[in-house]
């Protein structure tokens, strides 16, 4: 009896048609566990319509244990690059054959581009929340006063591109005195010529700043840093990198105390867009894109 063979005539047009897109287009995955929420293929979808790039975009869980060989598995099936997303960043930073300096200096990747057997590790965090406050919040950084408060993951993606924008200051405030100490530090050592990082407690603050920057987790637990009401001025920019359909807890408590606010929503947009630039080397305009995400929460 000879094998069964599939007539082509007998497929719908349509799905020969979206078969042939998906074979010839490049492949990114947003790579996580949980994936379900992650809110990065809409991102990637609007960016490559906008754009005019044919990219296949798709959540990809991985394993607690398994995130190198989900990876590995997918750089064979021909995948172009990644993003990644809690609890990988590290693992991600690990596994990379090459990385960027902001990469280097945040400590965890939170983008991966595949080529000739290269794994670049790059880290956009950084550099979105940049981009969301001097250009979509038209906030200069240059010559300011800034306090960064949290010390861990999302503070230390944070820092280079920070100071890269040249602040008169840096503040870096945690709950935990030793953790900003140390992450000082680090960074004197790493980047010395960027070092103007002052560790301190959030009780020795000193205002006021023209720009503070929320990158605790306590806004998860709906706490807000115990930071004198000093730091807030009439032209502070008082930043939460969360976000959520209302303002969080930390933007109501700096409102009360006079200070513009702004969630993290543009910073995630941000973030996407430097990735897609980093794959595509084309950048896509993110207005419509942070509208729509506005409108979704
Ligand atoms: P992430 O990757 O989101 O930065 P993390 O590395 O666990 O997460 O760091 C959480 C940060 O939020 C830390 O700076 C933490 O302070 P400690 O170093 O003292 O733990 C800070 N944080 C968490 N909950 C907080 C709270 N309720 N008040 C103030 N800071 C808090």
């Amino acid at each position: 009896m000879s094998a069964p063979v599939l007539n082509p005539v007998a497929l719908p047009a349509a799905t020969l048609i979206s078969e042939a897109a998906s074979l010839s287009a490049d492949r990114y995955v947003v790579i996580g566990n949980p994936i379900a929420h992650s809110k990065s293929p809409d991102i990637h979808a609007r960016f490559a319509l906008e754009t005019a790039q044919s990219i296949d975009y798709a959540r990809m869980l991985a394993p607690l244990d398994g995130f190198e060989e989900a990876v590995q598995e997918f750089v064979r099936q021909g995948g172009k690059g990644a993003n990644v997303t809690v609890p990988f960043k590290l693992a991600a930073y690990a596994m990379a054959t090459r990385l960027t300096a902001r990469a280097e200096a945040a400590g965890a990747v939170n983008t991966l581009a595949f080529s000739d057997g290269e794994i670049l590790g790059d880290n956009t965090d950084g550099i979105g929340l940049v981009t969301d406050i001097l250009r979509n919040a038209g906030t200069p950084i240059a010559g300011k006063r800034v306090l960064l408060l949290g010390a861990g993951g999302a503070a230390r993606g944070a820092l280079l591109p920070l100071l890269q924008s040249r602040p008169v200051q840096l503040v870096l405030a945690n709950r935990t005195v030793a953790k900003a100490q140390e992450l000082a530090a680090q960074f004197a050592q790493k980047f010395p010529k960027e070092n103007t990082i002052v560790p301190c407690g959030f009780a020795n603050v000193d205002g006021p700043f023209d720009l503070i920057i929320n990158a605790t987790s306590a806004s998860l637990a709906a706490e807000v840093p115990p930071i004198p009401v000093s730091v807030f001025g009439a032209r502070t920019l008082a930043y939460d990198m969360m976000y959520g359909k209302q303002a969080t807890v930390f933007m109501q408590f700096a409102s009360a105390h006079g200070a513009n606010v702004r969630d993290g929503l543009g910073m995630l947009v941000e973030q996407a867009a430097e990735a897609f630039f980093v794959w595509r080397g084309v950048r896509p305009s993110t207005a419509e894109v942070y509208a729509a995400l506005r409108a979704q929460l």
